[in-house]
Protein backbone atom coordinates (compact mmCIF):
# COMPACT_ATOMS: atom_id res chain seq x y z
CA UNK A 1 0.00 0.00 0.00
CA UNK A 2 1.30 3.49 -0.89
CA UNK A 3 -0.38 4.99 2.08
CA UNK A 4 1.46 6.51 4.90
CA UNK A 5 3.88 4.60 6.50
CA UNK A 6 4.02 1.76 9.14
CA UNK A 7 4.20 4.19 12.02
CA UNK A 8 1.53 6.31 11.22
CA UNK A 9 -0.28 3.35 10.60
CA UNK A 10 0.24 1.51 13.95
CA UNK A 11 -0.78 5.51 15.33
CA UNK A 12 -3.97 5.35 13.92
CA UNK A 13 -4.89 1.13 15.27
CA UNK A 14 -7.96 1.62 17.01
CA UNK A 15 -8.55 -0.44 20.09
CA UNK A 16 -10.88 -1.40 22.58
CA UNK A 17 -11.57 -0.73 26.19
CA UNK A 18 -13.68 -3.44 27.37
CA UNK A 19 -12.97 -3.11 30.86
CA UNK A 20 -16.80 -2.32 31.83
CA UNK A 21 -17.85 -5.30 30.33
CA UNK A 22 -15.91 -7.64 32.72
CA UNK A 23 -17.02 -8.94 36.30
CA UNK A 24 -14.18 -7.63 38.26
CA UNK A 25 -15.56 -4.15 36.98
CA UNK A 26 -19.85 -4.28 37.25
CA UNK A 27 -19.99 -7.03 38.90
CA UNK A 28 -20.92 -10.75 38.41
CA UNK A 29 -24.11 -11.01 37.27
CA UNK A 30 -24.55 -8.63 34.46
CA UNK A 31 -20.37 -8.65 33.76
CA UNK A 32 -18.50 -10.99 32.45
CA UNK A 33 -15.27 -13.70 33.57
CA UNK A 34 -12.22 -12.90 31.64
CA UNK A 35 -11.82 -17.05 31.91
CA UNK A 36 -15.82 -16.64 30.35
CA UNK A 37 -14.01 -15.22 27.22
CA UNK A 38 -11.05 -17.40 27.31
CA UNK A 39 -13.23 -20.31 26.99
CA UNK A 40 -14.50 -19.52 23.74
CA UNK A 41 -11.14 -19.43 22.09
CA UNK A 42 -11.05 -23.21 20.89
CA UNK A 43 -14.18 -22.28 19.05
CA UNK A 44 -13.41 -18.67 17.69
CA UNK A 45 -10.14 -20.72 17.02
CA UNK A 46 -12.16 -23.28 14.88
CA UNK A 47 -14.48 -20.65 13.19
CA UNK A 48 -11.63 -18.71 11.79
CA UNK A 49 -9.73 -21.74 10.69
CA UNK A 50 -12.82 -22.88 8.69
CA UNK A 51 -13.38 -19.07 7.54
CA UNK A 52 -10.43 -18.95 6.36
CA UNK A 53 -10.62 -22.45 4.37
CA UNK A 54 -13.91 -20.95 2.73
CA UNK A 55 -11.45 -17.87 1.65
CA UNK A 56 -9.45 -19.96 0.01
CA UNK A 57 -11.90 -21.63 -1.76
CA UNK A 58 -12.76 -18.36 -3.08
CA UNK A 59 -15.94 -18.17 -0.51
CA UNK A 60 -16.47 -15.05 1.44
CA UNK A 61 -15.24 -12.42 -0.83
CA UNK A 62 -16.28 -9.36 1.03
CA UNK A 63 -12.63 -10.35 3.00
CA UNK A 64 -10.90 -9.60 -0.20
CA UNK A 65 -12.27 -6.12 -0.85
CA UNK A 66 -9.84 -4.76 0.72
CA UNK A 67 -6.92 -5.57 -1.71
CA UNK A 68 -8.60 -4.67 -4.90
CA UNK A 69 -6.55 -1.51 -5.27
CA UNK A 70 -6.44 -2.00 -9.06
CA UNK A 71 -10.01 -1.72 -9.34
CA UNK A 72 -9.94 1.43 -6.99
CA UNK A 73 -7.37 3.04 -8.71
CA UNK A 74 -10.05 2.56 -11.83
CA UNK A 75 -13.11 3.77 -9.85
CA UNK A 76 -10.83 6.84 -8.68
CA UNK A 77 -10.01 7.72 -12.47
CA UNK A 78 -13.74 7.26 -13.63
CA UNK A 79 -14.73 9.47 -10.87
CA UNK A 80 -12.28 12.21 -12.03
CA UNK A 81 -14.12 12.19 -14.87
CA UNK A 82 -17.50 12.28 -13.54
CA UNK A 83 -16.41 15.28 -11.70
CA UNK A 84 -15.33 16.69 -14.65
CA UNK A 85 -18.86 16.31 -16.54
CA UNK A 86 -21.21 16.67 -13.76
CA UNK A 87 -21.92 18.63 -10.62
CA UNK A 88 -24.43 16.41 -8.34
CA UNK A 89 -24.42 12.37 -7.47
CA UNK A 90 -28.07 10.62 -6.87
CA UNK A 91 -27.28 7.20 -5.52
CA UNK A 92 -30.42 5.36 -5.98
CA UNK A 93 -30.33 1.98 -3.73
CA UNK A 94 -31.55 0.75 -0.77
CA UNK A 95 -30.56 -1.11 2.44
CA UNK A 96 -26.63 -2.45 1.70
CA UNK A 97 -26.88 -0.58 -1.22
CA UNK A 98 -27.24 2.77 0.13
CA UNK A 99 -26.17 2.94 3.52
CA UNK A 100 -22.41 2.05 3.56
CA UNK A 101 -21.89 4.93 0.87
CA UNK A 102 -24.13 7.36 3.25
CA UNK A 103 -21.94 6.22 5.94
CA UNK A 104 -18.64 7.27 4.18
CA UNK A 105 -20.20 10.53 3.05
CA UNK A 106 -20.75 11.72 6.22
CA UNK A 107 -18.31 10.66 8.12
CA UNK A 108 -15.40 11.88 5.87
CA UNK A 109 -17.03 14.96 4.28
CA UNK A 110 -17.80 18.60 5.66
CA UNK A 111 -20.94 18.04 7.70
CA UNK A 112 -22.37 20.82 5.35
CA UNK A 113 -21.03 19.49 2.32
CA UNK A 114 -23.88 20.18 -0.52
CA UNK A 115 -24.35 23.96 1.28
CA UNK A 116 -20.38 24.63 -0.17
CA UNK A 117 -19.49 25.52 -3.45
CA UNK A 118 -17.61 23.62 -6.00
CA UNK A 119 -14.05 25.56 -4.60
CA UNK A 120 -14.47 24.34 -1.25
CA UNK A 121 -16.05 21.43 -1.64
CA UNK A 122 -12.26 20.72 -3.56
CA UNK A 123 -13.94 20.45 -6.60
CA UNK A 124 -16.18 16.79 -5.36
CA UNK A 125 -19.55 16.13 -6.49
CA UNK A 126 -22.87 17.20 -4.25
CA UNK A 127 -24.37 14.16 -3.10
CA UNK A 128 -27.77 13.17 -2.59
CA UNK A 129 -28.92 9.36 -1.68
CA UNK A 130 -32.43 7.98 -2.36
CA UNK A 131 -33.33 5.08 -0.52
CA UNK A 132 -36.55 5.15 0.06
CA UNK A 133 -40.04 5.09 -2.55
CA UNK A 134 -41.67 8.18 -0.83
CA UNK A 135 -43.40 10.18 -3.52
CA UNK A 136 -42.61 13.57 -1.96
CA UNK A 137 -39.26 12.49 -1.23
CA UNK A 138 -38.76 11.68 -4.74
CA UNK A 139 -40.82 14.71 -6.55
CA UNK A 140 -38.76 17.08 -3.99
CA UNK A 141 -35.37 15.42 -5.33
CA UNK A 142 -36.51 16.27 -8.98
CA UNK A 143 -37.15 19.89 -7.69
CA UNK A 144 -33.29 20.19 -6.69
CA UNK A 145 -31.13 18.51 -9.05
CA UNK A 146 -30.45 19.76 -12.59
CA UNK A 147 -30.68 17.33 -15.16
CA UNK A 148 -28.17 18.31 -17.38
CA UNK A 149 -25.41 18.27 -13.85
CA UNK A 150 -26.28 15.26 -12.37
CA UNK A 151 -25.56 11.53 -12.92
CA UNK A 152 -27.73 8.85 -10.93
CA UNK A 153 -25.76 6.27 -9.79
CA UNK A 154 -28.26 2.99 -9.70
CA UNK A 155 -26.98 0.02 -7.44
CA UNK A 156 -28.53 -2.77 -6.81
CA UNK A 157 -27.01 -6.26 -6.48
CA UNK A 158 -30.06 -8.08 -7.88
CA UNK A 159 -31.03 -6.14 -10.24
CA UNK A 160 -35.03 -6.13 -9.44
CA UNK A 161 -35.43 -4.74 -6.11
CA UNK A 162 -38.45 -2.90 -6.50
CA UNK A 163 -37.58 0.56 -4.73
CA UNK A 164 -34.50 0.76 -6.41
CA UNK A 165 -35.77 -0.04 -9.70
CA UNK A 166 -39.26 1.74 -9.57
CA UNK A 167 -37.14 4.69 -8.81
CA UNK A 168 -34.80 4.40 -11.62
CA UNK A 169 -37.64 4.13 -13.62
CA UNK A 170 -38.97 7.57 -12.86
CA UNK A 171 -35.28 9.49 -13.17
CA UNK A 172 -34.51 7.47 -16.26
CA UNK A 173 -38.29 9.08 -17.56
CA UNK A 174 -36.88 12.27 -15.92
CA UNK A 175 -33.68 12.27 -17.91
CA UNK A 176 -35.42 11.57 -21.51
CA UNK A 177 -38.42 14.23 -21.17
CA UNK A 178 -35.13 16.46 -19.93
CA UNK A 179 -32.13 15.85 -22.54
CA UNK A 180 -33.73 13.57 -24.64
CA UNK A 181 -33.32 9.98 -25.83
CA UNK A 182 -29.19 9.60 -26.37
CA UNK A 183 -27.93 11.92 -24.09
CA UNK A 184 -29.67 10.50 -20.93
CA UNK A 185 -27.69 7.46 -21.28
CA UNK A 186 -24.42 9.58 -19.99
CA UNK A 187 -26.53 10.56 -16.55
CA UNK A 188 -27.14 6.97 -15.42
CA UNK A 189 -24.21 4.78 -14.05
CA UNK A 190 -25.17 1.16 -12.83
CA UNK A 191 -23.44 -1.24 -10.30
CA UNK A 192 -24.95 -4.20 -10.17
CA UNK A 193 -24.03 -7.97 -10.46
CA UNK A 194 -21.96 -9.03 -13.53
CA UNK A 195 -23.85 -11.72 -14.61
CA UNK A 196 -27.12 -11.75 -13.13
CA UNK A 197 -30.53 -9.40 -13.17
CA UNK A 198 -32.18 -7.51 -15.35
CA UNK A 199 -30.60 -3.98 -14.65
CA UNK A 200 -27.43 -5.55 -15.73
CA UNK A 201 -29.16 -6.40 -19.34
CA UNK A 202 -30.82 -3.46 -19.62
CA UNK A 203 -27.33 -1.19 -18.85
CA UNK A 204 -26.06 -3.53 -21.60
CA UNK A 205 -29.28 -2.66 -24.02
CA UNK A 206 -28.72 1.24 -23.27
CA UNK A 207 -24.82 1.21 -23.25
CA UNK A 208 -25.09 2.57 -19.92
CA UNK A 209 -21.23 2.76 -17.95
CA UNK A 210 -21.29 0.08 -15.30
CA UNK A 211 -19.18 -1.15 -12.12
CA UNK A 212 -19.70 -4.37 -10.85
CA UNK A 213 -20.36 -5.86 -7.46
CA UNK A 214 -18.30 -9.18 -7.29
CA UNK A 215 -20.97 -12.51 -7.08
CA UNK A 216 -19.86 -13.72 -3.60
CA UNK A 217 -20.62 -10.20 -1.87
CA UNK A 218 -23.95 -9.52 -0.47
CA UNK A 219 -25.28 -5.70 -0.49
CA UNK A 220 -24.72 -5.59 3.40
CA UNK A 221 -20.98 -6.16 3.08
CA UNK A 222 -20.64 -4.21 -0.17
CA UNK A 223 -19.32 -0.86 1.08
CA UNK A 224 -15.80 -1.64 0.24
CA UNK A 225 -16.93 -2.58 -3.01
CA UNK A 226 -17.99 0.00 -5.92
CA UNK A 227 -20.99 0.56 -4.40
CA UNK A 228 -18.79 2.08 -1.95
CA UNK A 229 -16.40 3.08 -3.43
CA UNK A 230 -17.38 5.23 -6.54
CA UNK A 231 -19.59 7.60 -4.37
CA UNK A 232 -16.70 7.67 -2.16
CA UNK A 233 -14.24 9.27 -4.56
CA UNK A 234 -16.81 11.13 -5.86
CA UNK A 235 -17.45 13.11 -3.19
CA UNK A 236 -13.47 13.52 -2.68
CA UNK A 237 -13.14 10.84 -0.18
CA UNK A 238 -9.43 9.04 -0.44
CA UNK A 239 -10.38 5.42 -1.50
CA UNK A 240 -7.14 3.82 -1.21
CA UNK A 241 -6.94 5.17 2.26
CA UNK A 242 -10.25 3.79 3.23
CA UNK A 243 -8.89 0.51 1.74
CA UNK A 244 -5.62 0.84 3.27
CA UNK A 245 -7.53 0.83 7.25
CA UNK A 246 -9.77 -1.81 6.02
CA UNK A 247 -6.61 -4.20 5.24
CA UNK A 248 -4.92 -3.09 8.56
CA UNK A 249 -7.90 -4.13 10.61
CA UNK A 250 -8.05 -7.42 8.00
CA UNK A 251 -4.39 -8.17 9.40
CA UNK A 252 -5.32 -7.52 13.00
CA UNK A 253 -8.32 -10.17 12.81
CA UNK A 254 -5.37 -12.84 11.75
CA UNK A 255 -4.29 -13.27 15.13
CA UNK A 256 -4.34 -16.31 17.01
CA UNK A 257 -5.43 -14.95 20.70
CA UNK A 258 -9.24 -13.54 21.55
CA UNK A 259 -8.19 -10.76 23.33
CA UNK A 260 -5.81 -9.57 21.01
CA UNK A 261 -7.87 -10.21 17.51
CA UNK A 262 -10.57 -7.24 17.89
CA UNK A 263 -13.10 -9.28 15.77
CA UNK A 264 -12.95 -12.22 17.75
CA UNK A 265 -13.25 -9.87 20.57
CA UNK A 266 -15.87 -8.12 20.01
CA UNK A 267 -17.68 -11.07 18.63
CA UNK A 268 -17.01 -12.90 21.73
CA UNK A 269 -18.21 -10.07 24.06
CA UNK A 270 -21.44 -9.59 22.08
CA UNK A 271 -22.62 -13.48 21.75
CA UNK A 272 -21.61 -13.98 25.80
CA UNK A 273 -23.45 -10.88 26.80
CA UNK A 274 -26.45 -12.44 24.44
CA UNK A 275 -26.66 -15.77 25.48
CA UNK A 276 -25.02 -15.70 29.01
CA UNK A 277 -26.10 -12.58 30.31
CA UNK A 278 -29.32 -11.74 28.52
CA UNK A 279 -28.97 -8.74 26.77
CA UNK A 280 -30.50 -9.29 23.96
CA UNK A 281 -30.41 -5.06 22.80
CA UNK A 282 -26.75 -4.11 21.31
CA UNK A 283 -26.62 -0.49 21.14
CA UNK A 284 -24.18 1.16 18.96
CA UNK A 285 -23.46 4.58 20.11
CA UNK A 286 -20.85 6.80 18.67
CA UNK A 287 -19.62 10.14 20.20
CA UNK A 288 -19.38 12.09 16.57
CA UNK A 289 -22.10 13.50 14.87
CA UNK A 290 -20.14 12.21 11.83
CA UNK A 291 -20.95 8.63 12.43
CA UNK A 292 -24.14 8.96 12.77
CA UNK A 293 -25.13 7.08 9.66
CA UNK A 294 -22.04 4.69 10.67
CA UNK A 295 -25.02 3.75 13.21
CA UNK A 296 -27.23 3.41 10.76
CA UNK A 297 -25.33 0.99 8.39
CA UNK A 298 -24.17 -1.11 11.10
CA UNK A 299 -27.92 -1.51 12.00
CA UNK A 300 -28.83 -3.07 8.46
CA UNK A 301 -25.28 -5.18 8.70
CA UNK A 302 -26.47 -6.83 12.54
CA UNK A 303 -29.88 -7.30 12.04
CA UNK A 304 -30.21 -8.44 8.06
CA UNK A 305 -26.81 -11.09 9.02
CA UNK A 306 -27.71 -11.85 12.57
CA UNK A 307 -31.80 -12.15 12.66
CA UNK A 308 -32.54 -15.77 11.84
CA UNK A 309 -35.02 -18.39 12.48
CA UNK A 310 -33.14 -21.43 11.44
CA UNK A 311 -29.38 -22.61 12.31
CA UNK A 312 -27.38 -24.33 10.04
CA UNK A 313 -28.53 -27.44 10.90
CA UNK A 314 -32.35 -26.24 9.93
CA UNK A 315 -33.30 -26.41 13.60
CA UNK A 316 -35.41 -23.16 14.76
CA UNK A 317 -33.41 -21.12 16.63
CA UNK A 318 -34.99 -17.63 16.11
CA UNK A 319 -31.19 -15.79 17.06
CA UNK A 320 -30.35 -12.42 16.79
CA UNK A 321 -29.69 -9.71 19.47
CA UNK A 322 -31.69 -6.66 18.28
CA UNK A 323 -29.57 -3.65 17.15
CA UNK A 324 -30.31 -0.01 18.15
CA UNK A 325 -28.25 3.30 17.30
CA UNK A 326 -27.74 5.84 19.83
CA UNK A 327 -25.53 9.12 19.08
CA UNK A 328 -23.78 10.88 21.83
CA UNK A 329 -23.82 13.60 23.41
CA UNK A 330 -27.54 14.07 22.36
CA UNK A 331 -28.85 10.69 23.29
CA UNK A 332 -27.88 11.47 26.52
CA UNK A 333 -30.64 13.73 27.01
CA UNK A 334 -32.78 10.53 25.30
CA UNK A 335 -32.49 6.82 25.74
CA UNK A 336 -30.01 6.81 28.20
CA UNK A 337 -32.04 6.82 30.93
CA UNK A 338 -33.90 3.89 30.03
CA UNK A 339 -29.98 2.54 29.37
CA UNK A 340 -29.39 3.02 32.91
CA UNK A 341 -32.41 2.38 34.65
CA UNK A 342 -34.83 0.34 32.21
CA UNK A 343 -34.25 -3.33 31.77
CA UNK A 344 -30.91 -5.16 32.60
CA UNK A 345 -31.02 -5.97 28.49
CA UNK A 346 -28.61 -4.05 26.64
CA UNK A 347 -25.03 -4.28 25.57
CA UNK A 348 -23.77 -0.77 24.60
CA UNK A 349 -20.98 -0.31 22.17
CA UNK A 350 -19.42 3.16 22.25
CA UNK A 351 -17.21 4.62 19.42
CA UNK A 352 -14.96 7.59 20.94
CA UNK A 353 -12.67 9.87 18.88
CA UNK A 354 -9.35 10.99 20.47
CA UNK A 355 -8.06 13.89 18.28
CA UNK A 356 -10.76 15.90 16.18
CA UNK A 357 -9.80 17.73 13.70
CA UNK A 358 -11.39 20.88 14.37
CA UNK A 359 -12.00 22.18 18.09
CA UNK A 360 -14.29 25.21 19.23
CA UNK A 361 -12.73 26.88 22.62
CA UNK A 362 -15.35 28.04 25.05
CA UNK A 363 -15.20 31.87 25.34
CA UNK A 364 -14.42 32.69 29.07
CA UNK A 365 -17.44 35.06 29.38
CA UNK A 366 -20.37 35.15 31.65
CA UNK A 367 -18.29 33.71 34.20
CA UNK A 368 -20.51 34.81 37.36
CA UNK A 369 -23.21 32.03 36.09
CA UNK A 370 -22.06 28.83 37.66
CA UNK A 371 -23.92 27.29 34.25
CA UNK A 372 -21.20 29.05 32.22
CA UNK A 373 -18.21 29.87 34.38
CA UNK A 374 -16.81 25.81 34.24
CA UNK A 375 -16.69 26.23 30.77
CA UNK A 376 -14.72 28.99 29.64
CA UNK A 377 -11.34 28.44 28.51
CA UNK A 378 -12.28 24.76 27.42
CA UNK A 379 -13.59 23.34 24.37
CA UNK A 380 -16.25 21.30 22.62
CA UNK A 381 -13.83 18.36 22.33
CA UNK A 382 -13.20 17.97 25.42
CA UNK A 383 -16.62 18.43 26.88
CA UNK A 384 -17.54 15.65 24.79
CA UNK A 385 -14.97 13.54 25.37
CA UNK A 386 -16.02 13.98 29.05
CA UNK A 387 -19.59 13.23 28.29
CA UNK A 388 -18.42 9.88 26.70
CA UNK A 389 -16.74 9.19 29.40
CA UNK A 390 -18.68 10.22 32.27
CA UNK A 391 -21.64 8.01 30.54
CA UNK A 392 -19.41 4.50 30.04
CA UNK A 393 -18.68 5.46 33.89
CA UNK A 394 -21.80 5.71 34.72
CA UNK A 395 -23.04 2.75 33.03
CA UNK A 396 -20.55 0.64 34.28
CA UNK A 397 -21.70 2.11 38.36
CA UNK A 398 -24.76 0.75 37.53
CA UNK A 399 -23.73 -2.43 36.62
CA UNK A 400 -24.77 -1.70 32.60
CA UNK A 401 -21.83 -3.58 30.38
CA UNK A 402 -20.62 -1.53 27.95
CA UNK A 403 -17.23 -1.05 25.96
CA UNK A 404 -15.12 1.73 23.49
CA UNK A 405 -13.83 1.43 20.38
CA UNK A 406 -11.08 4.11 20.20
CA UNK A 407 -10.27 6.05 17.26
CA UNK A 408 -7.40 7.90 17.15
CA UNK A 409 -8.94 10.22 14.65
CA UNK A 410 -11.57 9.94 12.33
CA UNK A 411 -9.81 9.49 8.58
CA UNK A 412 -10.23 7.38 6.08
CA UNK A 413 -8.04 4.79 7.13
CA UNK A 414 -9.62 4.52 10.98
CA UNK A 415 -13.16 4.53 9.08
CA UNK A 416 -11.62 1.93 6.84
CA UNK A 417 -10.94 -0.18 9.89
CA UNK A 418 -13.77 0.63 11.74
CA UNK A 419 -16.36 -1.18 9.01
CA UNK A 420 -13.82 -4.24 8.70
CA UNK A 421 -13.70 -4.61 12.37
CA UNK A 422 -17.97 -4.38 12.25
CA UNK A 423 -18.48 -6.72 8.98
CA UNK A 424 -15.87 -9.63 10.45
CA UNK A 425 -17.63 -8.96 14.12
CA UNK A 426 -20.64 -9.70 12.53
CA UNK A 427 -20.05 -12.63 10.28
CA UNK A 428 -17.90 -14.06 13.79
CA UNK A 429 -20.78 -13.90 15.95
CA UNK A 430 -23.07 -15.31 13.09
CA UNK A 431 -21.01 -18.45 13.34
CA UNK A 432 -21.07 -18.79 16.83
CA UNK A 433 -25.06 -18.83 16.66
CA UNK A 434 -24.51 -21.54 14.25
CA UNK A 435 -26.55 -19.45 11.50
CA UNK A 436 -26.13 -18.22 8.29
CA UNK A 437 -25.15 -14.56 8.33
CA UNK A 438 -24.93 -14.12 4.89
CA UNK A 439 -28.86 -14.61 3.73
CA UNK A 440 -31.65 -12.56 4.18
CA UNK A 441 -34.69 -14.80 3.94
CA UNK A 442 -37.12 -12.94 5.94
CA UNK A 443 -36.28 -9.46 3.40
CA UNK A 444 -36.74 -12.20 0.52
CA UNK A 445 -39.96 -13.00 1.77
CA UNK A 446 -41.02 -9.23 2.18
CA UNK A 447 -40.00 -8.16 -1.26
CA UNK A 448 -42.09 -11.22 -2.92
CA UNK A 449 -45.21 -10.58 -0.70
CA UNK A 450 -44.50 -6.68 -2.81
CA UNK A 451 -44.20 -8.27 -5.99
CA UNK A 452 -47.23 -10.49 -5.48
CA UNK A 453 -49.18 -7.38 -4.28
CA UNK A 454 -47.91 -4.97 -7.41
CA UNK A 455 -49.03 -7.68 -10.27
CA UNK A 456 -45.01 -8.87 -11.07
CA UNK A 457 -45.36 -12.10 -13.25
CA UNK A 458 -44.09 -15.10 -11.72
CA UNK A 459 -45.42 -14.16 -7.72
CA UNK A 460 -49.26 -14.78 -8.18
CA UNK A 461 -49.40 -17.01 -5.48
CA UNK A 462 -47.91 -14.62 -3.21
CA UNK A 463 -49.96 -11.78 -4.56
CA UNK A 464 -53.11 -13.79 -4.51
CA UNK A 465 -52.57 -14.42 -0.92
CA UNK A 466 -52.22 -11.39 0.61
CA UNK A 467 -54.96 -9.65 -1.63
CA UNK A 468 -57.11 -12.00 0.18
CA UNK A 469 -55.73 -11.27 3.65
CA UNK A 470 -56.02 -7.51 2.27
CA UNK A 471 -59.69 -8.04 1.82
CA UNK A 472 -60.63 -9.79 5.19
CA UNK A 473 -58.92 -6.61 6.49
CA UNK A 474 -61.06 -4.51 4.41
CA UNK A 475 -57.94 -2.46 3.15
CA UNK A 476 -58.83 -3.60 -0.74
CA UNK A 477 -62.37 -3.51 -2.11
O1 LIG B 1 -27.78 -6.47 2.62
C1 LIG B 1 -28.57 -6.88 1.80
O2 LIG B 1 -28.41 -7.92 1.14
C2 LIG B 1 -29.84 -6.08 1.51
O3 LIG B 1 -29.99 -5.03 2.43
C3 LIG B 1 -29.77 -5.49 0.13
O4 LIG B 1 -28.67 -4.62 0.05
C4 LIG B 1 -31.05 -4.73 -0.17
O5 LIG B 1 -32.18 -5.56 -0.01
C5 LIG B 1 -31.01 -4.20 -1.59
O6 LIG B 1 -30.81 -5.27 -2.47
P1 LIG B 1 -30.22 -5.05 -3.91
O7 LIG B 1 -28.84 -4.51 -3.77
O8 LIG B 1 -30.26 -6.38 -4.55
O9 LIG B 1 -31.11 -4.04 -4.56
Amino acid sequence: MRYRDAKWQQAMKLTIDYTYMLAESIGSEHGLKLAEIEALAPKLKEIKEGFELRLRQGELEFVNLPYAVDEAQDILRFAASLREEFEQFVLVGIGGSSLGPQAICQALCHPYHNLLGKAARGGAMQMFFCDNIDPDEIAGLLEVVDPRQAVFNIVTKSGSTAETMGNFLVFREWLIEELGEEEHRRHIVVTTDPERGDLRRIAEEEGYRRFCIPPGVGGRFSVLSPVGLLPAACCGVDVLELLAGAAFMANLCHRAQVLENPAMLTSALQFLANTQKGKNISVLMPYSAKLGLLSAWFVQLWAESLGKRLDLDGRVVNVGPTPLAALGAKDQHSQLQLFIEGPYDKLIAFIRIERFFRDVPFPAALTEFSSLGYLGGKTLAELIQAEALSTSFVLAQKERPNYTIILPELNAFTLGELFFLLEMQTAYTGELYGINPYDQPGVEAGKQATYGLMGREGYAEQGAKIRAELARKRYLA
